[in-house]
């Protein structure tokens, strides 16, 4: 199949937009940017487009997809019975990056959500991701657009990389704003639960509806705990190379990964490392690549899947990366890094000691 690039960087030109959408009704497939990451889309309410984006995704069919709306009264006819705390997240957070899971009405077919009674739905603000879902009839499912096992795709070359010529267009609309996925929180329960940390923190929906929790599965890093969201439970994320997170202060973390690169170095290994644009000038071996600014921690989110795809292109064997607990979207930050690890977390050395 030939894969159509659309460029959108520049403006949306309406008869391009016209047969994206087309694509999109007639059951095929387009991937498109959002503001979180690039998502690949089909329509949400035939079960045959679910199946494609399985199939081109490589992705485990009992792994629910995201439904994509751009009004708010499409959220009715797929939702069993709209819960008032859904009005409220959306009235603070829609259009935006937060994904809600309800109660799905019989017009969802369970080849999009995997399975479940349930669905999980979202209205992203992304101006392109707005207007293909306008065109392509209202509904749109997208789970991100990589390969499974992949990193999160935040630029339209990341999309082809993984997806050419397995789907029927993408359309480029420049790097995302946000770089992580969705924010995910479960509202079937009594208690509504975060399942999936994103951009919207734990804090900011607790401000909105104050019993909001976060799923018990984040509270350890242990690898075993049990997300309920179907997708948490893959490992994700991931780069071919073995990578581990350092951990603590910050001076006994860059004495810690320096020892370890030097170590693998004379071992014949390629290494890479991941750090803060504050102390990446104190590495001065290996190949250092800087995540972003602590104070800007956006910064971070959005280079974080990039780095990841940039490391095995240059291949390298091993990586280092520096944590990043930062205030806001440090959870949402080492979610994602820690699956990448494979939850490899080490505590940084304290002791000067063989240096
Ligand atoms: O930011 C995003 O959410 C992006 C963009 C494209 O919108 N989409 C995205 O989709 O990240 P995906 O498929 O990569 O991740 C969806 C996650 C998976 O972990 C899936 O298991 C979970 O949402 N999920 C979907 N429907 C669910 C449901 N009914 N119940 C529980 N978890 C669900
Ligand atoms: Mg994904």
């Amino acid at each position: 199949m030939q894969t159509r690039w659309m460029d959108m960087t520049s403006g949306i030109p309406q008869d391009e937009m016209e047969e994206a959408g087309e694509i999109i009704r007639e059951g095929g497939l387009v991937a498109f940017p959002t503001e979180t990451v690039y998502g690949l889309g089909g329509n949400a309410l035939d079960p045959q487009a679910s199946m494609k984006i399985y199939s081109a995704k490589g992705r485990p069919s009992d792994n629910p997809l995201i439904v994509h709306i751009a009004e708010l009264k499409d959220l009715y006819p797929i939702v069993a019975d709209v819960p008032e705390s859904a009005l409220k997240l959306a009235e603070a957070f829609w259009p935006g990056p937060l994904t809600m899971i309800m109660n799905r009405s019989q017009l969802v077919p369970v080849q999009t959500t995997g399975g479940l009674d349930t669905v999980a739905v979202r209205m992203p603000s992304h101006e392109v991701a707005r207007e293909l879902i306008r065109a392509g009839g209202g509904y749109i499912a997208a789970p991100s657009a990589n390969t499974s096992g992949r990193p999160s795709p935040t630029k339209a070359s990341h999309v082809k990389e993984d997806l050419d010529g397995r789907i029927d267009a993408i359309i480029d609309g420049g790097d995302v704003g946000i770089g992580l996925e969705s924010t995910i929180v479960d509202l079937t329960e009594d208690i509504p639960v975060v399942l999936r940390p994103g951009y919207i923190s734990l804090e900011m929906l607790q401000d909105v509806l104050p019993h909001v929790q976060m799923d018990r599965a984040f509270l350890t890093r242990d690898a075993a705990a049990r997300p309920k969201a179907p997708g948490m439970k893959y490992r994700h994320y991931a780069p071919k190379a073995q990578m581990t997170i350092v951990e603590g202060d910050s001076a006994d973390v860059i004495r810690t990964i320096r020892r370890a690169v030097s170590r693998d170095l004379q071992a014949g290994k390629r290494v890479g490392i991941i750090a803060g644009a504050d102390s990446a000038a104190q590495y001065p071996e290996g190949t250092v690549v800087t995540a972003g600014d602590r104070q800007e921690e956006i910064t971070i989110a959005m280079h974080l899947y990039g780095i990841l795809r940039d490391f095995d292109e240059i291949g390298v064997d091993v990586i280092y990366s520096e944590a990043f607990d930062t205030p806001q979207l440090g959870g949402a930050i080492m979610n994602r890094l820690i699956k990448a690890a494979g939850h490899q977390i080490i505590q940084a050395d304290t002791s000067e000691e063989g240096l």
